[in-house]
């Protein structure tokens, strides 16, 4: 039997049961991802047998060079570069060679195309209109590796909505989002664009993308096509090298890497785009494996396959394929409906039709599956864009209060100690006389939104704390660039900071660090941001270290000797204000860690649920190097601690939590009753627990549930993240928290490649983190 991996029990937020039943309702239950499969409106859209008769009847009149065409798609803007293509998009589009463009982002050039699809080409088939729209379209929103961190699939639903109504307005119809790759590796600079290590966490995200994005249906205004990229594995290239090769069993293909592919498909994504990594030798643009047998035969995707950036074109330097004809041929039988760029199904399709080395059938399928979204999308009906409108549609007041928040609930408090005056840094006094902003990310609006500078209602850190404080109370110094800096610059700041109350330290990456083709074999702070850190801290001022980044940095020093520090990622275009607000305690830090936090460079790949190995280290002194022989045979560095620097789902806050046991309703459950079930939506198994807001300020807790499995014919992961849920408490308040666990959270892969439940030991922990807590025990029967 095959059978999907899923998500298995609630991830929800909030804890009352009305409103726990409204967020269910808006996709936020596991068990509300299989009503999706059946009622989401934009898969019953895609799906719909009513297209079948629209989609035949062009097909029928359509030549073999006119669906080839629908295959064929080039980049008609910016980027230029290797694999753009070529410039004679008019004539082509009027010969019907062209299905879609992407990165036109003028609705009067995109209708200028469209006109020309719709009234000179033969069979007036709509041109598809893309772009990357992966964090916003205009209005910024944090970068996704950030919204995840809210652990708040809700806002990350309305930030898509938002990003989707700007687009759409532009006539952008197909975002290239969302990215659902696993980053288990901070050297990969594209763990900015995910939802980081997780894959229950990263379903969770990828259902509320295609749901934010596709909307109620994808044919009505403000709503535009998802895309599940990179089909699959793209995020273990080996080393953190991105367009690296990758070696991912089926086992952790199915349990780690797939899901939340799998989610995203059966919350009705309209397309998926394959990644440009081989994958076990084969590559993902040519393998029939992922593309053909899980995505269409055990999924029955009926949407659109399009391959990464020139992915055909690659298949040649990667080694499958010697001339462009092959890699075509490859490329399409393996499953690529669409040539992103390479112009090798435009050059060679046809021919290989015509050689019978490529079946009619399949080219028909796929044009099917190209149609099937171009209809779906109601492009054959209103294919043109309302120019006027189109900047009208920017930065309105409820999106921007979408990206304010959204950075609010982003931002990971990684460590507040106590100051000089003996109480936590943070929040800073409303009284505080003196701040001095240093570093080369508190003045620049352009770095801290992710995106370089632009148009819009952005403001920069400085600005904003000279607003709420007035100009004679805030001074800024640069104390070094990013990759550069002079010693009077440092000296200056260094100066500076000695008149300080606090100093505020804005340091990290530029934007340009991560994302696509930004790996770094290094983590830590760029050029002589180190040393400005330190010089800083040496006054003995009270510090704030607020890093940006789109990967967690590894600062050792800075985690023992900076008091306060924050993760703001690329917060966005809200950045400004959202971290004003923090930093005086208007907003609690709420952020939760969605990658394990690593002490050095050289504990990568590093995530929270990994397998155990023979050799546990145990109670094993990690800090210390090895002093005999019990120390040392365990699986362990002999110069690093094994453990992150701060572990997947750790946050702190400004108040403090405290849990109380974790129950459970029954101790024992059946194997088979699991299995018999394992579709259903019953619950297997409650757990609950207390918790305390123990400080004395409000605050939101990610109450995290997390189980264990031993004794399955395949080892499964010392924890395994199966619900979450956000709480907020009021000072000293407690809540009573219980989840719901379906069948499915029990299912493994097993050694007969199926997914199913098996007789086995389990911990459950009901927890803050991925480290703590203490778990209740059961079993699994047969
Ligand atoms: C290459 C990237 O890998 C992909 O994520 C993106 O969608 C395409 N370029 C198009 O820009």
């Amino acid at each position: 039997m095959l059978r999907p991996p899923a998500a298995a029990a609630p991830f929800r937020r909030r804890g009352t049961l009305s409103y726990l039943h409204f967020m269910c309702a808006a996709i936020l239950c596991a068990t509300t991802i299989f009503v999706a499969a059946q009622i989401a409106s934009p898969k019953a859209q895609i799906n719909d047998p009513a297209l079948d008769a629209r989609i035949d009847a062009v097909l029928r009149q359509m030549t073999l060079e006119e669906k080839v065409g629908q295959l064929v798609q080039y980049s008609a803007g910016q980027p230029t570069g290797p694999g753009t293509g070529r410039s004679d998009y008019e004539e082509m589009i009027g010969r019907g060679q062209i299905g879609s463009l992407f990165n036109v982002v003028d609705p009067h050039q995109i209708n200028t195309y469209q006109h020309i699809a719709m009234e000179k080409a033969r069979l007036h088939i709509p041109i598809l209109f893309g772009l990357d729209v992966i964090h916003g379209f205009r209005t910024e929103f944090p970068i996704p590796l950030a919204l995840a961190s809210t652990w708040d699939p809700s806002i990350v639903e309305k930030a898509a909505h938002a990003a989707a109504q700007e687009a759409s307005a532009f006539g952008i119809r197909w975002t290239f989002h969302p990215m659902v790759d696993i980053a288990r590796d901070a050297r990969w600079g594209r763990m900015a664009e995910g939802a980081g290590e997780d894959p229950f966490l990263g379903s969770a995200m990828a259902v509320a993308y295609v749901h934010g994005y596709q909307g109620s249906r994808l044919d009505a205004p403000g709503s535009i096509a998802a895309c599940a990229k990179h089909y699959v594995g793209y995020g273990a290239a080996e080393a953190g090298r991105d367009y690296n090769t990758t070696e991912i069993s089926e086992h952790t293909l199915r349990e780690y890497y797939l899901p939340p592919f799998h989610a995203a498909e059966q919350a009705g994504v309209a397309s998926f785009m394959s990644a440009f990594n081989s994958l076990n030798s084969v590559p993902a643009s040519a393998n029939p494996f992922t593309l053909k047998q899980v995505l269409r035969k055990e999924w029955r995707f009926t949407g659109l396959v399009v391959s990464d950036w020139n992915a055909v074109g690659e298949l040649i330097p990667q080694g499958v394929a010697a001339d462009g004809a092959t890699a075509a041929r490859k490329a399409f039988v393996g499953g690529v409906d669409m040539d992103m760029v390479s112009s090798l199904y435009h050059d060679h399709l046809q021919n290989l039709v015509g050689s019978r080395q490529v079946p009619m059938n399949e080219i028909d399928d796929a044009v099917r599956h190209v149609l099937r979204v171009k209809f779906a999308l109601g492009l054959f009906d209103h294919p043109f864009v309302d120019e006027a409108a189109a900047p009208k549609a920017l930065y309105s007041p409820e999106s921007l209060a979408v990206a304010q928040a959204a950075a609010e609930r982003s931002f990971v408090l990684l460590r507040n100690a106590n100051g000089p005056d003996g109480k936590p840094v943070l929040p800073l006094s409303a009284g505080v006389q003196n701040i001095v902003v240093i570093g080369p990310l508190a003045e620049d609006s352009s770095y801290p939104n992710g995106v370089p500078e632009g148009t819009g209602p952005r403001t920069s850190l400085t600005t904003e704390l000279t607003k709420r404080l007035g100009a004679e109370h805030v001074s800024h110094f640069k104390g070094s660039g990013i990759l550069d800096g002079t010693s009077e610059e440092m000296a200056a700041a260094v100066a500076g900071a000695q008149k300080a109350d606090v100093v505020i330290l804005a340091l990290g990456e530029t934007q340009d660090m991560s994302g696509e083709a930004a790996s770094r074999a290094h983590l830590g702070l760029p050029g002589k941001q180190q040393e400005l850190l330190e010089s800083v801290v040496h006054t003995g001022k009270p510090v704030v270290l607020i890093l940006f980044s789109g990967r967690p940095l590894t600062l050792p020093w800075a985690f023992e000797n900076v008091p306060a520090v924050l993760a703001a990622w690329f917060p966005g275009i809200a950045g400004g204000p959202a971290l004003t607000r923090t930093l005086f305690g208007d907003v609690n830090p709420s952020g939760r860690l969605v990658v394990s936090w690593p002490r050095s460079v050289g504990q990568e790949p590093l995530y929270y649920n990994a397998l155990n190995t023979g050799r546990p280290p145990g109670d094993i002194d990690l800090t210390k190097p090895p002093s005999d022989i019990e120390a040392r045979y365990v699986s362990r560095y002999i110069d690093e601690q094994n453990t992150p620097q701060f572990p997947f789902g750790y946050g702190a806050s400004y108040t403090t939590f405290s849990y109380g046991s974790t129950t459970i309703n029954t101790t024992k459950v059946k194997a088979a009753d699991l299995n018999k079930n394992l579709h259903a939506r019953t619950t297997a198994m409650t757990a609950e627990a207390d918790v305390k807001n123990t400080g004395s300020r409000p605050g939101e807790e990610v109450v995290q549930l997390y189980i264990r499995l031993q004794g399955t014919s395949t080892a499964q992961p010392v924890r395994a993240l199966k619900g979450f849920q956000t709480i907020t408490l009021a000072a000293g308040e407690t809540k009573h928290v219980k989840f719901e666990l379906s069948p499915e959270a029990f299912a493994i892969w097993n050694d007969h490649n199926q997914f199913a439940a098996e007789p086995a030991k389990l911990d459950v922990w009901i927890s803050p983190d991925s480290a703590h807590g203490t778990p209740a025990q059961a079993e699994i029967l047969p």
